[in-house]
């Protein structure tokens, strides 16, 4: 199929290379022409596994990114919108969608064919048929269901392994005005015949992408409240708590040899210093704020969200339970980006947690495997950035564990032998207590 994606961040950018990964053409549109003219040599704006490679492989064949939305349009038979959707301290922000679904409009004004367009961006239930459909309708002059389709396909792509998620989806949600724009999509997924899909109407597709996003942040913060209490009590450890609560059958699978599988979402069930990225925060504030507009006020959500904004400062009571005063106190942060294998620093809680730690004098050194570029302008100037994991800590009387990354596990044959052990405040609980000669960590 003729395939254009406008908007060519995370979403629009790895669905547009997987699109054309499973046969066909797409244009991938964006208002940000250097953007633009990096993916026509090849080379992602962003950090993703795999994803070079498969610009590698189909740039100027299946797979052109342009800043032409018209041509794109017309030149396609289906138009997914993937543009931001951020909340703007209120509500949900629209003015990408609004803006993206009026220009596709005007070009529609001048297609002779049906056409469909799909929003692909996380919207409030009620977006894709009250907003982009009118907008769409307005600029064209032409009728949803008779001249165009009108959808909405849910993104549940995990940033770090975005193209895996792709490729190897575990759902596919469509949402749509009619047979006709879910047929449409079905033959853009054809090669995921196997993969569990779910038709519904495009309120229910935003609902569902909103629901799922919140449960999982429902279950960070309730560990977190968990593991605070533990940090309280004292004498129980919130991850061997947690560890007591997975063997549950819901979350732990027995096999018929006697091995235990444990089920993905056990890892949402534990403690650390706070859910961030570009979609959990605001999609939690987005649904509560579009609850109380419509008199369902969301005050389990709220909560969620209040835990979560408290969370990083946990961090620093840590700290400041070893060194009262962290004026002058060499402090290393490891890890910026939200989360591990990207160099995604949106709502990542080192944000506030390297600023607190300045606020309070502390010397900080910081480092991520591929998150520096993006942080740097995010974090006072006095924060030096290591080059390495080994230079990061060398000197530090404390060290910070704010990401997940794989590498951290080198700590304990870092640190060890030194004369004095600088004290490590694991923020994920992904470290072995006993491998160090101080260590603390959240909820414990
Ligand atoms: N990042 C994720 O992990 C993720 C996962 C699932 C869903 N989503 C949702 O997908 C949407 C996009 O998220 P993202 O992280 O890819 O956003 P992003 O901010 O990385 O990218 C959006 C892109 O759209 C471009 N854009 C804005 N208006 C445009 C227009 N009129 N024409 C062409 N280009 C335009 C911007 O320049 C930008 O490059 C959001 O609604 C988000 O909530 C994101």
């Amino acid at each position: 199929m003729r395939i254009s994606v406008i908007g060519t961040g995370y979403v629009g950018l790895v669905s547009g290379a997987c699109f054309a990964e499973i046969g066909h053409d797409c244009v991938c549109v964006d208002v940000d022409a250097s953007k633009v003219e990096r993916i026509n040599r090849g080379e992602p704006p962003i950090h993703e596994n795999g994803l070079e490679a498969l610009l590698k492989k189909h740039v100027g064949t299946r797979l052109h990114a342009s800043t032409d939305l018209r041509a794109a349009v017309l030149g396609s038979d289906i138009t997914f919108i993937a543009v931001g959707t951020p909340f703007d301290g209120t509500r949900i922000d629209l003015s990408f969608i609004r803006e993206a679904a009026r220009q596709i409009g005007v070009a529609l004004r001048d297609k002779a064919g049906y056409h469909v367009v799909v929003v692909k961006s996380t919207v409030v239930p009620g977006t894709t048929d009250e907003v982009v459909l009118t907008e769409l309708e307005k600029a064209s002059g032409k009728r949803a269901g008779a001249d165009f389709g009108v959808g909405m396909n849910p993104e549940f792509l995990t940033e770090g392994v975005a193209v895996d998620d792709f490729m190897r989806p575990d759902r596919i949600v469509l949402g749509g005005i009619d047979a006709r724009t879910i047929d449409t999509q079905r033959k853009v997924y054809a090669s995921f015949a196997e993969t569990p899909t779910l038709a519904t109407n495009n309120k229910t597709a935003e609902m569902i992408k909103y629901t799922s996003n919140s449960v999982l942040a429902t279950m960070i913060s309730f560990s977190n409240e968990i593991g605070n209490l533990c940090s309280a009590l004292g004498g129980v450890d919130v991850a061997d708590v947690m560890q007591g609560v997975h063997m549950a059958r819901y979350f732990t699978t027995m096999m018929p040899n006697g091995e235990r599988v444990k089920a993905p979402i056990s890892s949402f069930l534990w403690a650390g210093c706070g859910y961030g990225g570009s979609c959990l925060p605001k999609d939690t504030k987005a649904l509560s704020a579009h609850g109380a507009a419509h008199g369902a006020p969301m005050p389990l959500i709220d909560a969620v969200i209040e835990t979560n904004l408290k969370q990083p400062a946990r961090m620093l009571a840590k700290l400041q339970a070893q060194f009262p005063s962290l004026q002058g106190v060499r402090v290393t942060v490891l890890g910026l980006a939200f989360k591990e294998d990207t160099d995604d620093m949106r709502e990542s809680p080192a944000i506030p947690i390297v600023r607190m730690l300045a606020e309070q004098g502390a010397v900080v050194t910081a480092y991520d495997p591929i998150a520096t570029d993006a942080a740097r302008p995010l974090l006072p100037d006095t924060v030096t950035f290591a080059g390495s994991l080994a230079a990061a800590v060398d000197g530090a009387q404390a060290v910070m564990l704010i990401t997940r990354w794989e590498e951290f596990q080198q700590l304990p044959a870092l640190l060890n032998g030194r004369a004095e052990a600088p004290w490590v405040i694991d923020g994920r609980r992904v470290l072995a207590p006993e491998a160090f000669a101080r260590y603390d960590g959240i909820g414990r």
